[in-house]
């Protein structure tokens, strides 16, 4: 059944929100490949988490994947970008990059182009599907195996992209809700900062976010 899956690439695999979804989709027995700038630092990412995953330079994982989830701080998001950008046209790059300025995390302050995700579109091109996703989930907590009480808002301009983000986002167990166009992603970067001021505020461990209400599953297609 799992080769029917999308081999999945995470890119910046080695880090903190890179591994725990690493480890979460391989446990799900998703085809799952990390990704480093350093090899080396690849293959030891990948045996300390077991599963079958397997590893190689971003480029190499990055090939070697239908979807590919890049996981490495704003900082470095474009010499990033760039890297990969030969290996994953046709495909769907994941982008989770929160644009956080230190040292002021706890304040919105979205890049000129309006979001990470618009940064990521923009320089993929319009061959790559682009998705943003998981950007108020905290790593720490993905890292474990509790319940991580969080909603992962997905958003991209290809339903069918987001769909597919969507699913993943539940095989980490978590549930996946379409935000809508890829600029609506702006919203959910700039969230974090604020759960960030909560965290800090009202002494929270990883504060979620949620949405409320019954929510009737969108129509297929
Ligand atoms: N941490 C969270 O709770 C969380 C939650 C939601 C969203 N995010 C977003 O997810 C992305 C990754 O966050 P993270 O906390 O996982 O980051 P991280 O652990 O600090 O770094 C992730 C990986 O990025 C790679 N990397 C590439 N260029 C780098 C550079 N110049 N400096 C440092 N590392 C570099 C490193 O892998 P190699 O050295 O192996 O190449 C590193 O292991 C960020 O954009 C963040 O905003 C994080």
């Amino acid at each position: 059944m799992t080769e029917t899956l999308p081999a999945i690439a995470v890119i910046g695999g080695t880090g903190n929100l890179g591994s725990a979804l690493a480890r979460r989709l391989a446990i799900a027995g998703r085809r799952v490949l990390i990704g480093s700038r350093d090899r080396d630092r690849a293959k030891a990412a990948a045996e300390a988490l077991g599963h079958g995953v397997g590893s190689g330079t971003n480029a190499e994982a990055a090939a070697a994947a239908d979807v590919i989830i890049v996981a490495v701080p704003f900082a470095s998001q474009k010499a990033t970008l760039q890297d990969i950008a030969p290996h994953v046209v046709g495909k769907i790059v994941v982008d989770t990059t929160v644009p956080l300025m230190p040292p002021k995390v706890m304040r919105v302050q979205l890049p000129p182009e309006g979001s990470a995700a618009v940064i990521a579109q923009a320089l993929l091109g319009a061959g790559v599907r682009v998705v943003s996703a998981f950007h108020n989930v905290a790593a720490h907590k993905l890292a474990t195996d509790e319940q991580v009480e969080c909603d992962v808002l997905v958003f991209g301009d290809d339903r069918k992209a987001r769909d597919v983000v969507v699913e993943i986002a539940a095989a980490c167990g978590l549930r996946g809700l379409h935000g809508g166009a890829l600029v609506n992603s702006a919203a959910a970067e700039a969230l974090t900062s604020i759960i960030i001021f909560i965290n800090k505020t009202y002494g929270v461990d990883g504060a979620g976010m949620r949405i409320t209400g019954h929510l009737v599953p969108p129509a297929v297609g």
